[in-house]
């Protein structure tokens, strides 16, 4: 994957604009604020779909601060990261990547998924997550000190997650961090009506539809139906699609492949919309 690759799928530069919409669950706005003002470094937690990268975003805007994300997959380096020299016009020229724009330019940068990347990119988070704030760029004979308006934050599942792919204490200690989960069902109905305009009503059925099948979890299902799946099940029922159909498409489809398991999934719907 060539840099200029990483920086249109997975890093955008996002100018000072109106935040995007977030509902706090709790307290994680005051928290991400002194993390940043202290120049700590921010671990969120928690399944997908439950707003973590939402609130990134929106905490960027508020702050007034270019986004960096990265999207890490099993392939992502520390090159990737750092940047590397490219061949450009018959010269090489060095690129920086996401992460070592974030530090020269000021701004935050969100590894989302950081615990699928490669092994090296720990390295390069170790001295830009203690009280040193540097990052070494071995490549180019540099070594950057972070400005006080860089932020480093990462995310990750640790449900789904294989043991093997945790983040190692000696990591996961270097961060003040914060779980996310489902957010309480006035706060979830609150949530899928803004964002798809569907009635409150009719939310707050889904969103009791939505407890129902996450304590079905467990039983061959990874992971509960997320917020953001809500959000496209009322996304859908307001452009008109009939409510068993779009329940399907986002609430059971997305959830299994096993035919038992959309079964079990399915009656528990047709037990709450049907008939
Ligand atoms: N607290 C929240 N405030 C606003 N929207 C939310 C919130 N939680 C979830 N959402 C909705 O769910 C969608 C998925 O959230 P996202 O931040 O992408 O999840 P994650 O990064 O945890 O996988 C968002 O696009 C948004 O529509
Ligand atoms: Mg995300």
């Amino acid at each position: 994957m060539t840099l200029s690759e990483v920086a249109s799928t997975a890093s955008a530069r996002q100018a000072c604009q109106e935040a995007p919409f977030y509902q706090p669950v709790g307290n994680e706005c005051e928290l991400f604020e002194h993390a940043y003002r202290q120049r700590l470094p921010l671990l969120l937690k928690g399944p997908t779909g439950c707003g973590k990268t939402r609130f990134v975003s929106h905490m960027a805007a508020r702050l007034g601060k270019p986004l960096f994300t990265v999207s890490c997959h099993d392939d992502l380096t520390a090159a990737d990261l750092t940047g590397r020299y490219l061949l450009q016009g018959g010269e090489t020229r060095w690129v920086d990547g996401p992460l070592t724009r974030a530090v020269r330019e000021g701004g935050i940068c969100y590894l989302d998924e950081v615990v699928e990347a490669r092994k090296d990119v720990t390295v390069v988070l170790h001295p830009l997550t203690d009280d040193r704030r540097l990052l070494p760029l071995e490549r180019t004979g540099e070594l950057l000190e972070a400005p006080d308006d860089f932020m480093l934050v990462v995310s990750y599942n640790p449900g789904y997650q294989h043991i093997l792919k945790s983040l190692k204490p000696s990591t996961r200690q270097r961060f003040v961090a914060q779980t996310f989960g489902f957010p309480p069902p006035a706060v979830e109905r609150d949530i899928v009506a803004r964002e798809s305009g569907l009635s409150a009503d009719r939310c707050s059925a889904l969103v009791n539809l939505a407890a129902r099948l996450r304590d079905m979890k467990g039983q061959d299902l990874e992971e509960g139906v997320s917020t953001r799946l809500l959000v496209y099940c009322a996304t859908l029922i307001v452009a008109g699609m009939p409510i068993m159909q779009a329940a399907r498409a986002t609430l059971v489809e997305p959830l299994s492949d096993d035919d038992d398991v959309q079964e079990g999934l399915m009656e528990a719907i047709e037990a709450t919309f049907g008939g």
